[in-house]
């Protein structure tokens, strides 16, 4: 046990979690984790002083639904869109190794500056199995990553995170920076299913990466910036198929001194996504890029925080999962997509969780604006 943060029995799983202990006097204990893990827990780098801007960014979907093949890579106006056409098997290794696809979702953003490149990962997916295999074919070398993402706290966003961490920590730059977008995403999550999140604070640790707490926008390997609390600007509300509790037990979850008095209830409350975070680029004469990961608080609502945050109005492109799924329906969807014509975007590139009837309808009214992701595809976007 990491941190236990009260004197009652925890459950022996986590699936079994009914009401935690929530605060109180005399938890020695908890304090004494809670400062134990502060100790290594930073506030990001706030965005003050203006945006980074990129000369260059490329996205590689490691982890997405669905593998394609045989569908050509094709040049737009500032993008390049490399699909593996023929190239998702590991042909040393046939027929044991291929791209896989799985409910779930992790990119690596690749960005130049001048003489300078970046290398981000955003997100893990759900196993580590997929993300180490893809990895692996693609490529994607871990001692080059300059820092980490989690875009919020669902188990298909850092399911593999842990495999990933005790496959590479040896090779992982040292200390380098873990983004999360506050305490809320260690709480321990639950949907209809069951558990589905509780995200291990020890292993982040255990690996000397540096947690960054990032609820106001926050600088990324000089390159990007986290969005910070995603605002309800738009007709979007936060959509809610999990719910949370705030409280510690078998060392997962999140410390109820650090959570605001009306979340520490003791019983699971419905998941607001006030943690969620997106990841965004400025590419030079062109706009953002919106890295979406999931819009639990809304697709639009994320690109306008992005457009608030960075002061910039221009989107060049909207990439990610926009999560406008049943039992959203087609009302909700032309109005998403009527926001999005408001916005004005060169690309919508739709993922993970975005939803067949959004994209069918988006494709209807943006044409070929709209380009669908897979696992393994790299979008180029060319500065200008
Ligand atoms: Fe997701």
């Amino acid at each position: 046990m990491l941190f236990n943060l009260c004197n009652c029995v925890a459950p022996s799983s986590l699936s079994d979690v009914g009401s935690l202990c929530s605060g109180g006097a005399g938890f020695v204990t908890a304090m004494m984790a809670t400062l134990a893990a502060n100790a290594r827990t930073e506030p990001a780098k706030t965005l003050r002083g203006g945006v980074p801007q990129v000369d260059k960014l490329a996205v590689r979907m490691v982890t997405d639904n669905i593998v394609m093949q045989f569908v050509p890579t094709e040049k737009r106006d500032g993008l390049t869109i490399e699909r593996r056409t023929g190239s998702n098997t590991s042909p040393d290794r046939a027929p044991r190794a291929a791209l896989n696809g799985e409910w779930g979702l992790a990119m690596h953003a690749e960005s130049v500056r001048g003489g300078e490149t970046r290398h981000v990962l955003i997100d893990f997916g759900y196993t580590p199995e997929v993300l180490l295999n893809n990895m692996a074919i693609l490529k994607v070398d871990p001692s080059a990553f300059d820092a980490l993402v989690l875009s919020h706290g669902h188990y298909d966003h850092f399911g593999g995170m842990v495999g990933f961490l005790n496959a590479t920590k040896s090779v992982l730059k040292r200390k380098i920076p873990f983004y999360v977008g506050g305490e809320d995403t260690f709480c321990i999550r639950k949907n209809p299913g069951g558990n589905f999140g509780a995200l291990d604070r020890k292993a982040i640790l255990d690996a000397e990466l540096t947690l960054m707490m990032a609820s106001e926008p926050a600088i990324v390997a000089d390159h990007a910036f986290t969005t910070g609390r995603i605002g309800q600007t738009s007709f979007e509300k936060p959509l809610q198929p999990s719910m949370e509790i705030v409280g510690i037990v078998d060392g997962f979850g999140c410390f109820p001194e650090q959570m605001p008095p009306e979340k520490n209830t003791g019983a699971y409350i419905p998941d607001d996504f006030e943690h969620e975070i997106g990841t965004v680029y400025l590419v030079k004469g062109r706009g953002l890029v919106v890295l979406t990961s999931c819009s639990h608080r809304g697709v639009i609502n994320t690109v306008r925080q992005a457009m608030q945050a960075s002061g910039v109005d221009k989107v060049h492109a909207v990439l990610g999962g926009f999560h406008v799924v049943p039992p959203l329906g087609d009302d909700y969807i032309n109005q998403t997509i009527a926001e999005f014509k408001a916005i004005g975007p060169d690309y919508l590139v739709t993922a993970h969780c975005t939803g067949d009837r959004f994209y069918d309808l988006a494709r209807q009214a943006l044409g070929d604006k709209v380009i669908h992701s897979a696992v393994g595809t790299r979008f180029v976007f060319e500065g200008a």
